[in-house]
């Protein structure tokens, strides 16, 4: 595999083997000496576009703990300011030597656009309200940690609620299309403000009634509320979104037992998720978290290690 530009790059044994590899990456985490030498002397340069702090992060520390070289570009502070264009932008870079781009943009499209433009390898780690690969693998390693622990193994037969803003998420296009590989059933959960145009075509059930899916769901993954990205008011108030669409006390009570809560971060407390919720004993948010590191050092493992690599 040269570039992870879409979850849809992965195809079973791909996906379950940078989930696998990502396992003993994990195991990096708890060592008091967190360095491995698989990715000595390669660059990888993180370039975000859009604020982040999970996925940079992540990026920037399953790099150093791979050994390679990472160097991180935000738009603020390079010459985008100045007015340089994403392409020249990432010409330049690309002529200093860099093996892969981590990048995140506002645009959809962007992250194949500029695979198109440079020699190195390109990950998209979030374009506009496309895709977000890695975010999708990261879910599944922790959901899928989870149903080891209640003793179920594999997603075949698993029911996957995906609930709030669908329309402005790139997080829910990933996960329908590995979810799609990996044999999860997702069901999509949405007022109808928030559905994006042709859901009915992603081969998943779509309900406005998040109560009758949450009587069903092994995982419940809650979406955020992106205000950033929504020019006009697609619900009347916080207070009636989070009657409606929000994970209260009360829907919480109402989970199937074994099931858990998913959430990509960053969350609004209060709107699509409540407190309760949040820091609940079912509440896999951390955990994703976590998982993030060692699933995108796997990432970067199989993209850019070699063979020989020291695992
Ligand atoms: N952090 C995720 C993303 O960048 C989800 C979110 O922002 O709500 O897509
Ligand atoms: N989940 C996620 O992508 O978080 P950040 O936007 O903080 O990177």
């Amino acid at each position: 595999m040269r570039h992870l530009l879409s979850a849809a790059d992965l195809d079973l044994a791909s996906a379950q083997s940078i989930l696998d590899v990502a396992e003993e990456m994990q195991q990096v985490q708890s060592r008091p000496v967190k360095k491995l030498p698989a990715l000595r002397g390669r660059t990888v340069v993180n370039i975000f576009f859009e604020d982040s702090t999970r996925t940079r992060t992540s990026f920037e520390i399953a790099g150093k703990w791979l050994s390679a070289d990472t160097i991180n570009v935000s738009a603020k502070g390079s010459s985008v300011s100045k007015g340089e264009s994403l392409r020249d932008t990432m010409l330049t870079l690309d002529a200093m030597g860099v093996d892969a781009f981590v990048i995140r943009h506002p645009s959809s499209g962007a992250a194949q656009q500029v695979a198109g433009w440079v020699k190195a390898q390109v990950i998209n780690a979030g374009d506009g309200q496309h895709e977000h690969p890695t975010q999708a693998l990261l879910d599944a390693y922790s959901m899928r940690h989870h149903f080891r622990s209640i003793g179920s193994d594999g997603f075949a037969g698993k029911k996957i609620a995906i609930v709030g803003d669908l329309l402005h998420s790139r997080v829910v296009r990933s996960n329908v299309l590995l979810q799609r590989t990996l044999g999860g059933e997702v069901v999509l959960v949405a007022p109808p403000t928030l559905l994006p145009t042709g859901v009915e075509t992603w081969g998943c059930p779509v309900t406005s009634d998040f109560d009758a899916a949450i009587a069903d769901a092994d995982i419940v993954m809650m979406l955020r509320v992106q205000r950033e990205r929504m020019a006009g008011g697609f619900f009347p108030t916080e207070r009636e979104y989070a009657e409606g669409y929000g994970l209260t006390e009360a829907r919480l009570a109402a989970m199937k037992p074994g099931a858990a809560i998913c959430h990509p971060g960053p969350m609004n407390r209060g709107v699509e998720i409540s407190s309760a919720a949040a820091d609940a004993a079912n509440s896999l948010v951390l955990d994703q978290v976590a998982g993030g590191v060692a699933v995108r050092m796997s990432v970067l493992y199989h993209l850019l290690g070699s063979d020989e690599g020291a695992m």
